[in-house]
């Protein structure tokens, strides 16, 4: 069926799984206009209601009138320790093993170099080749560091290539070009079983799955807060540690804030004791902050719901791509299984222009070089009727 009958019938179908999606209210957390398909929240997450108002709070209250006393009368100090705690449930982790702080980049190499510690005599780093870029760069620069050689292996390889001489395993969960899921439990399992640590860069799952680090031991994880936790740009990161190596952590940024005693200005460093001996330098307040507010969006949802919503959003997506666009004219890059996270990646000719014309007509996704268009479906603000028009304007923007 394809032309009037397969829009009526995709149009049928989207209604029905809109009106029955148990997620459909949680749009109203988000200040979106119904004129455009925002399908870049693997990108930048769209802004919570609850952020301006927030945000206002603690600009204009907070620093503008009761200024320093905010570090200790706001709660300031402590908000790194307290939202990793808000986001340990995302990722399958215990309370006290998450901290929010710095860039993704700079998490990556706080956690190689860690990972590179924890493993004397071992002189390997071995790196997910299809890694989203700055990973591989500071696994690089780590390895040089440490004196280690790095290795950059295809993430399904790792079994085969994970030997005596690895120390770290640098992973990401999805891969950000073609959203393909990594299956944690079998590659974290495998790097143990050689005596090697793993790295999991969790940007592109957390808050489209349920990640299980607790349950597959993983040893670090990282992951950026301004897509599908929708901190906004350049919201700081977070870091995790598996418990039972917190005590160990022998991070190499060690600022005063991860100092036992911050305000004794000590000149020799003695670690805090937790989570908190992986901070650095002065967090973030500000956008700490709105990140803290952004979270309220979770507030009673279930991740196995939003797991189950972004496959069937990213399989619908596929179907209209698949009855709308004529055959051959693009290729999707994403699996098909459920080893896929919440992005569906295609190919086509001239990729950056065809972005650039389904942007114009409001239908937001990127462009990654050289040829793939990425849709990204956030399952707390995407509805059906997205992926559909979404679709609807590919085969138009195609048919030109
Ligand atoms: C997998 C992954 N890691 C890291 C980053 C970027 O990290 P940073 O926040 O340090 O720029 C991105 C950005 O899109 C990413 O997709």
């Amino acid at each position: 069926m394809s032309g009037p009958s397969a829009r009526a019938d995709l149009t049928a179908r989207a209604e029905r799984a809109d009106l029955a999606d148990p997620l459909a209210g949680i749009r109203d957390r988000f200040d979106l206009d119904d004129g455009v398909v925002y399908l870049d929240g693997n990108s930048l997450g769209a802004l919570p209601r609850s952020v301006p108002a927030r945000v206002a709070e603690v600009v204009g209250v907070q620093w503008g009138r009761m200024r320093i006393r905010s570090w200790t009368e706001c709660g300031w100090w402590e908000a790194p320790e307290r939202i990793g705690d808000r986001i340990a449930p995302l990722v399958g982790a215990p309370p006290g093993h998450v901290v929010v702080g710095d860039s993704t980049s700079v998490n990556v190499f706080r956690a190689v170099v860690s990972a590179l510690r924890m493993t004397p005599g071992r002189n390997e780093v071995l790196v997910d080749a299809t890694s989203f870029p700055t990973d591989g760069y500071l696994a690089a620069s780590a390895a040089r560091l440490a004196g280690a050689t790095l290795r950059a292996v295809q993430p399904d390889r790792v079994p085969d290539e994970v030997g005596d001489d690895t120390a770290a395993v640098l992973l990401n969960h999805v891969d950000y070009r073609t959203g393909r899921l990594w299956d944690m439990g079998a590659l974290t399992a495998s790097a143990h079983s050689a005596g090697a640590r793993v790295v999991w860069d969790l940007s592109h799952s957390a808050g489209t799955l349920p990640v299980q680090l607790d349950r597959h031991r993983v040893d670090f994880a990282v992951g950026c807060t301004y897509k599908y936790l929708n901190g906004g740009p350049g919201a700081p990161a977070y870091f995790f540690v598996r418990p039972d190596l917190l005590s160990g952590l022998d991070q190499p940024l060690p600022g005063w804030c991860s100092h036992d005693d911050p305000f004794g200005m000590e000149p020799g460093y003695r670690p805090a004791a937790g989570i908190t001996k992986a901070r650095t330098g002065t967090p973030e307040i500000i956008s700490l902050l709105a990140l803290d507010a952004a979270l309220d969006a979770w507030d009673g949802v279930d991740i196995e719901q939003v797991r189950a919503k972004s496959l069937a959003l990213t399989d619908f997506f596929l179907d209209c791509v698949h009855r709308l666009v004529p055959a051959g004219v693009v290729t999707n890059r994403t699996p098909t299984d459920q080893w896929r996270g919440s992005q569906v990646s295609l190919s086509c000719a001239d990729a950056a222009t065809v972005m650039k014309s389904l942007i114009a007509r409001g239908v937001v996704g990127d462009h990654r070089p050289p040829d793939v268009l990425r849709f990204g479906f956030a399952p707390l603000y995407t509805r059906f009727a997205d992926a559909l028009r979404a679709a609807e304007t590919l085969a138009g923007v195609l048919a030109e």
